[in-house]
């Protein structure tokens, strides 16, 4: 079966073509990080005026690069949710305008279930029962997956998403958007220990999370220092490190747990944080001394992407799902 993959749930328009005895044929990927930086975040109307632009040359790409016909195509895949409710609107209507054109079905697919099943692209994919750590810059969450389909909410973050933390962080610092980048390539240049940061919720027990609180710690920790006279890129790095370094041992402890509780040794990262090679690097060691395993994307398709859209739908489409041609999109939307 061979889908094409639609994702405008933000400020990426990513494309893709998947096969699902060939694997992935060709992606494209249109980012609006240059629109959107001067106002620090995603402009909504602007995010959906922008997908409308870039969709359908991006498809013509995917199509061309995978010399693929839309004949050849059995069915259209797009991100139904949740996101910004006009830039999901743009891949939906464009999904099932073209899946009715050629005759072929559309499904929309959950935003997270695509970041989930992104390390299945890889050459080495995870097998179930795992595991799943998803850090985005909208969730956090622990997830056991027994299957495609069959995912157990273990745990999650009861305020900012661990993305949204480094995005609010980078922008109190005074980086750009967005902020995990940005925070990890400051922080390769910090001095470890210099500040400590809290590693919040870790002393009590269960799989929840809190990341609201180390943004109010690094405001508190740089006007201290501003206060002081030093406003310095040095420490500037020394808090990214500081704040990336609390963050990552913040998963790694809540990973460790869920590993624990569930007696599994396979653990899976996804979303847009799980590019973060601190956290990779920490997750990796920690599960080589107990025999386990970590498993992810690579760094492109951590972030939002048309790949793992298509692969996800394909899944869902070779399961047999289907739906009619009403458009509906959800702004929020429980995995
Ligand atoms: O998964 P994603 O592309 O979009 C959502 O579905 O939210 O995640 C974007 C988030 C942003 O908050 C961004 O700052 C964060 O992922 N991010 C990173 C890194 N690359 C992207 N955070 C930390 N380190 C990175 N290298
Ligand atoms: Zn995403």
């Amino acid at each position: 079966m061979r889908v094409l993959g639609l994702e405008t749930s933000c400020d990426e328009t990513g494309v893709a073509l998947y096969d699902s005895e060939q694997g992935l044929l060709a992606d494209a990927l249109f980012s609006q990080i240059d629109l959107h930086r001067g106002y620090g975040g995603v402009v909504p109307e602007l995010a959906s005026r922008d997908h409308l632009k870039r969709l359908l040359p991006l498809i013509r790409q995917v199509l061309d690069k995978a010399k693929t016909s839309p004949a050849d195509l059995h069915g259209i895949a797009y991100t139904a949710g949740p996101g910004l409710v006009g830039a999901l609107l743009v891949g939906a209507s464009c999904g099932k305008a073209l899946a009715m054109a050629w005759g072929i079905p559309a499904l929309g697919v959950h935003h997270m279930e695509g970041h989930l099943l992104a390390p299945m692209l890889e050459a080495a994919p995870p097998s179930f029962p795992c595991i799943a750590l998803l850090v985005s810059g909208g969730h956090t969450q622990l997830v056991r997956i027994d299957a495609i389909g069959r995912y157990q909410l273990l745990g999650e973050s009861l305020d900012d998403a661990a993305g949204e933390a480094f995005d609010k962080t980078a922008k109190l610092l005074g980086l750009n958007y967005p902020g995990g980048p940005e925070i990890a390539r400051l922080a390769l240049r910090g001095n470890l220990g210099r500040f400590v940061f809290p590693r919040p919720m870790t002393d009590r027990p269960g799989l929840d999370m809190s990341f609201s609180g180390l943004k109010t710690f690094t405001l508190n920790t740089w006007q201290n220092c501003v206060s002081a006279g030093d406003n310095s890129e040095q420490t500037r790095c020394d808090i990214a490190l500081a704040f990336q370094q609390a963050v990552v041992e913040t998963l790694a402890i809540k990973c460790q747990r869920a590993l624990q509780q569930s007696g599994l040794k396979h653990l899976l990262i996804a979303g847009g944080v799980s590019a973060n090679a601190a956290l990779r690097e920490r997750l990796a060691a920690m599960l080589q001394k107990t025999g386990g395993q970590v498993f992810y994307a690579r760094p492109e398709f951590c972030t939002d992407n048309g790949a793992m859209i298509a692969y996800a739908g394909c899944q869902r489409l070779l399961a047999g799902q289907r739906e009619d041609l009403k458009i509906n999109v959800r702004a929020r939307w429980p995995l």
